[in-house]
C-alpha cells in the first residue's frame, strides 16, 4: 500500500495536469457569455468524481448552475465527511493589469513560491482547492484507505451568492446528512505558518441609486443650483464612517460580540509584521477603526466598503455635465451575531433617512450571509490540528478569516454539523485579483493532509462511540 507521500510524488506532474485543465475553462458564473464553460466545469468535476471513485454521481440541476454530487459510502455505521467547495470563479478583470491570459495557466516561481505557483483565475479560488480534496479522495479509493463515508457538493455559484445552494441545501437534508463538512476555500497564515480558519465573516451587498434632475444637465447653466447626485452620492457615502473610522448606521454594532482581553490575546500570538504588511500593499500607513490591531479590523469588527462608484462622464477629455443618477456597490462584512438581513434593513433605512429632499434614493439588496465561527474543543477541530501537525510537523494555529462563505452559516442550520475550513492558500495568492496563483507546493500539502483528517476524525469518532459506550456499561 502506498502512502500518501509516495503516491503524490509519482503522481504530482499528472496532478497538476489535471488541475491545468480544469483552469482553462473560463467558469465565470457572474457573466452570461459564459453559461456553456460553467456547465463544461460541472461536467469536468463529476468526471473527475468518478475517476476518483465515487458513486452515484449526479449534475443536480437548479433554477442556475448545477450542483456537483458524489458519495462514495463503504459502511453505514462509520462517519461521513461532506466536501464542499466551487467550481465557479470570479471575473478575470481588469485583464489588462494579468501579466499571462487568466484562462492559459502557466507556472512561474515567485519569491514566496519557490517551487513553482499555477497563475490563472481560481487557481486557488476555488479550483485547485476543490481539486485537492478529489485528488485525496482517488489517493484513498485506490490505495485501498479511505477510513470512513465521503459525500462531495461541489457548486457553481458560490462567487454570486450560493442562491441555489441554499434552496438545495434544505430540500436535500437526506442525501446530505454527514458528521463534519470539509472546506478548503481559505487561507493559512504562511507555508512555515499553517492555519486552520475558525470563523468567516458575514455579508450583506447592497446597491445604491441616486437620483437628482429628470435627465443630464449643463453644468453651467443649473450648476450650483440643483443637487448634484455624484455630490450628493459622495457625502452621503462619506458620512457612514465617524472620525473613529466607525460605521455611523443606528444599531448598526448592537449585536456585535466583544472579544474578551483573553480572546484578544489569544489572537495577538498569530505571527504578524504590520512593516511586512504594509510593504507587500505599498502602502505607508493602514486605516481602520480606532482602537483595534490591523487582525482585530479584519477578522473581529464589521466593516463597511464601497465596492464600486459609478455616474457621469467618465470617457476621454470632459464633459460638463450635472448627471442625472449616481449609483454604488456596497459592502458590509460582518461578524457572527449580527443578523445580515436586519443589517440591510438598517441600512437601507438610514441611507433613505440621510438622503436630502433634493435627491431620490434607492437601495437594492443584492445577496449576504451569516457569519460563523466553530468551536475548537472539538473532535473534528482535534482531527484537523493533528492531520497539519503529520503534514507540517507543526500544530496550526485557529484564526478567524476576514472573508466570507455565506453558505457555512446555512450548513449548521440545516445540516446539523460544524465545519473544518482548511485552506492552504495565502493572502498573496491575489485571489479575485489579477494575477491569482496557487502554491504547487500548497496544492500538495493539501492533498497529502486531507487524507490524514479523514483518519484521524474516524478514528476519534470511534473513541467518542466507543467512550460513551462505556460510560453507558457503567
Ligand atoms: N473563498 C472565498 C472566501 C474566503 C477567501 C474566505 C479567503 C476566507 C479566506 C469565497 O470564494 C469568496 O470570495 N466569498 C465572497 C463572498 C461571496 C458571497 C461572493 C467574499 O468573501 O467576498
Ligand atoms: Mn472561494
Ligand atoms: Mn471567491
Amino acid at each position: 500500500m502506498d502512502s500518501v507521500k509516495s503516491y503524490i510524488e509519482k503522481n504530482k506532474n499528472r496532478f497538476v495536469e489535471e488541475l491545468i485543465e480544469l483552469l482553462k475553462i473560463p467558469s465565470v458564473s457572474a457573466d452570461s457569455t459564459y453559461k456553456n464553460d460553467v456547465l463544461k466545469t460541472a461536467k469536468f468535476i463529476s468526471e473527475s468524481l468518478k475517476k476518483a471513485g465515487c458513486d452515484n454521481v449526479e449534475i443536480c440541476e437548479t433554477p442556475g448552475y448545477p450542483i456537483v454530487y458524489g458519495e462514495k459510502i463503504i459502511d453505514k455505521n462509520l462517519p461521513t465527511v461532506l466536501v464542499y467547495g466551487h467550481y465557479d470563479v470570479q471575473p478575470a478583470d481588469p485583464i489588462n493589469l494579468w501579466d499571462s491570459p487568466p484562462f492559459e495557466p502557466i507556472i512561474k516561481k515567485t519569491e514566496i513560491h519557490p517551487d513553482g505557483a499555477i497563475f490563472a483565475r481560481g487557481a486557488c479560488d476555488d479550483k485547485g482547492q476543490m481539486y485537492m480534496h478529489i485528488k485525496a479522495l482517488e489517493y484513498m479509493t485506490t490505495s485501498g484507505n479511505l477510513p470512513c463515508n465521503v459525500k462531495f457538493m461541489i457548486e457553481g455559484e458560490e462567487e454570486v451568492g450560493s442562491k441555489n445552494l441554499s434552496w438545495f441545501v434544505p430540500r436535500n437534508k437526506e442525501k446530505l446528512t454527514n458528521d463534519v463538512i470539509l472546506i478548503s476555500d481559505t487561507g493559512m497564515i504562511a507555508n512555515d505558518i499553517p492555519s486552520i480558519t475558525t470563523g468567516l465573516r458575514g455579508l450583506s451587498y447592497v446597491e445604491v441609486e441616486i437620483t437628482g434632475p429628470n435627465r443630464d444637465l449643463h453644468s453651467g447653466l443649473y450648476g450650483g443650483a440643483v443637487a448634484n447626485p455624484i455630490n450628493i452620492l459622495a457625502q452621503m457615502i462619506a458620512s457612514l464612517h465617524d472620525e473613529n473610522n466607525q460605521i455611523t448606521i443606528p444599531g448598526f454594532y448592537d449585536a456585535v460580540e466583544e472579544l474578551t482581553k483573553t480572546e484578544k490575546e489569544a489572537m495577538a500570538k498569530a505571527p504578524f509584521s504590520l512593516e511586512n504588511y504594509k510593504k507587500a500593499l505599498d502602502i505607508k500607513d493602514v486605516h481602520g477603526e480606532k482602537g483595534y490591531t490591523t487582525n482585530e479590523r479584519n477578522s473581529i469588527r464589521p466593516t463597511l466598503d464601497v465596492n464600486g462608484i459609478w455616474g457621469g462622464y467618465t470617457g476621454e477629455g470632459a464633459k460638463t455635465v450635472i448627471a442625472s443618477k449616481a449609483y454604488a456597490k456596497i459592502s458590509m462584512r460582518l461578524v457572527p451575531n449580527q443578523n445580515w438581513k436586519k443589517i440591510t434593513e438598517l441600512f437601507k433605512n438610514h441611507f433613505e433617512t440621510i438622503a436630502p429632499k433634493s435627491v431620490k434614493v434607492e437601495v437594492k439588496p443584492h445577496h449576504g450571509g451569516q457569519g460563523y465561527v466553530t468551536p475548537i474543543d472539538t473532535i473534528e477541530y482535534q482531527a484537523a490540528s493533528k492531520a497539519y501537525e503529520k503534514s507540517f510537523g507543526k500544530t496550526p494555529i485557529p484564526q478567524r478569516s476576514g472573508g466570507s462563505i455565506p453558505i457555512v452559516a446555512l450548513f449548521e442550520q440545516e445540516l446539523k454539523s460544524k465545519t473544518i475550513l482548511m485552506g492552504f492558500g495565502l493572502d498573496s495568492d491575489a485571489i479575485h485579483s489579477p494575477n491569482e496563483h496557487f502554491g504547487i507546493w500548497n496544492f500538495l500539502k493539501g492533498i497529502e493532509t486531507i487524507p490524514y483528517f479523514y483518519q484521524y476524525f474516524t478514528e476519534l469518532s470511534k473513541n467518542l462511540i466507543n467512550n460513551n459506550n462505556d460510560d453507558f456499561l457503567e
